[in-house]
Formats: C-alpha cells, sequence, structure tokens
C-alpha cells in the first residue's frame, strides 16, 4: 500500500507574516489528514523560518528547485546539502516553471535529482505535456522521454528514492483539472513504463497529481488506482483551501 501524499508548492508567494499564519493554520487542522504525508515547499528564504514552525510536527519540508552542484562558484544556487542541513526532506525538481520560463532540459533535471538522491533527499520529478502535444496524441512520448532522462542517470532503482509528480501544463494554474480518467491513464503509462524495468521500483513509486487540485476534487484524484497524492500550487497557499485536500 502507497502512503498518500499531498505537497503544497507555494512558488514565488508569501510573505514571513502570510507563512506564519499559514503554517499555523496548516498545524492547527493537521489531526484531519488521517495517515496522509503532508509536506510544504517554500520559497527558499523562508525554508529556515518554516523549519523552526514545522519543528515537532509530521508536516514535511521540500524546496521547489535545488542545484546540481554542491558547491563553489555557482552564482544563486542552493546545493541539496545545504537544504539538508536546514532541515528539508524534499526537493522538487523539473518542475513546468523551471523548464518552460528558465529553460531547463531533461538533463538538467535529470542531473538534480541526482545530486537531491544522491544527498539523501527525496526528489519529487515533475513531468507532463504542454497542450499542444496533448491535442497532437503526444503525452505520452514526453511523458517517456522526461522519464527516460531521469532513468538514464540514476538507473530505475534511483526512481524508488524519490516521488514524481504528473502535472499536465494545462492543467497548472488554469482551473482547468484533468479529469480523473484522463490523469488515471497517464499515472498508469508512467507506472508500467517502470514496471517494464522493474515491478518492486513500479509498484513502490508514489505518483502524485498536479494541475488546479482543489478540496471539491481532490478526493476523486485520489481514488483513482494509481494517484497517490498531489503537487498543490494555488490551494496551498490558504490553510483553509489546503487542509481541505488533505482531508478529502
Ligand atoms: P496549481 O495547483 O495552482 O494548478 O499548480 C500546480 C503546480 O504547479 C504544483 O506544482
Amino acid at each position: 500500500m502507497r502512503q498518500t501524499l499531498v505537497a503544497g508548492n507555494w512558488k514565488l508567494n508569501g510573505s514571513i507574516d502570510d507563512i506564519q499564519t499559514l503554517v499555523k493554520g496548516i498545524l492547527d487542522g493537521m489531526s484531519g489528514a488521517n495517515g496522509k504525508a503532508v509536506a510544504v515547499c517554500p520559497p527558499y528564504v523562508y525554508i529556515p523560518m518554516v523549519s523552526e514552525l514545522l519543528k515537532g510536527s509530521e508536516v514535511g519540508l521540500g524546496a521547489q528547485d535545488v542545484s546540481e552542484q554542491s558547491s563553489g562558484a555557482f552564482t544563486g544556487e542552493v546545493s541539496p546539502e545545504m537544504l539538508k542541513e536546514i532541515g528539508c526532506q524534499y526537493a522538487i525538481v523539473g518542475h513546468s516553471e523551471r523548464r518552460s520560463i528558465y529553460g531547463e532540459l531533461d538533463t538538467d533535471t535529470a542531473n538534480k535529482y541526482k545530486a537531491a538522491m544522491d544527498s539523501g533527499l527525496t526528489p519529487i520529478l515533475c513531468v507532463g505535456e504542454l497542450l499542444e502535444e496533448r491535442e497532437s496524441g503526444d503525452t505520452e512520448n514526453v511523458v517517456a522521454r522526461q522519464l527516460d532522462a531521469v532513468i538514464d542517470a540514476v538507473g530505475v532503482e534511483g526512481l524508488a528514492a524519490g516521488v514524481i509528480a504528473y502535472e499536465p501544463v494545462w492543467a497548472i494554474g488554469t482551473g482547468k483539472t484533468a479529469s480523473p480518467e484522463q490523469a488515471q491513464d497517464v499515472h498508469a503509462f508512467i507506472r508500467n513504463k517502470v514496471a517494464q524495468l522493474d515491478t518492486v521500483v513500479a509498484e513502490k513509486v508514489q505518483i502524485l497529481y498536479g494541475g488546479s487540485v482543489n478540496g471539491g476534487n481532490a478526493a476523486e484524484l485520489f481514488a483513482m488506482e494509481d494517484i497517490d497524492g498531489g503537487l498543490i500550487g494555488g490551494a496551498s497557499l490558504t490553510s483553509e483551501a489546503f487542509l481541505a485536500i488533505c482531508t478529502a
């Protein structure tokens, strides 16, 4: 049985005040999460503060990105070791916004995945197709290519050290959620692809869905066989909206 994971990706949002209120609200309402694992991914600068606020709680902590480098002359980068030291368990890699806005390539994502994994973080690998790729029937090819880059870097066993998040780009921040069946189809494709290489890893790896998840659609999505939770953007920015998903 795979545990359900609900992770909030706060993206470029918040302030000290907002985030203190948000974290307190989440901690106050956590008792309803019945068995689900919950994590939050603040902007880098707030990670130490959130780490303090979360001390003694069950809520996990992650970063939204991570450097493939450990140290050295890499201006603006934050290493996996630094994230570990400050209390992170997770690092998101290959989010579609990193790929589309910042030009991150499949190989960059794969290198970040490997660096995160090697330092003992759990990478959350985002994959997903653009609207035009879906419309031209390329969803599976795109997701396979994104996965293959990571498998080439860390082997299929490496996938067991991370979490996969299927985030169709057309569903991110648009209010247009993939239907439970559309999402399940891609999740099953991912799991079958992994199973062709290693059935044990395929059975074990958590595959989250992301893209306009909210309190109204989470239960239906999470009920699908191969959907093991969600990566939540907009609805992770207030404790009410986030808890509605955690308790779904
Ligand atoms: P939304 O939930 O705002 O659609 O964002 C999803 C996402 O990108 C999470 O990483």
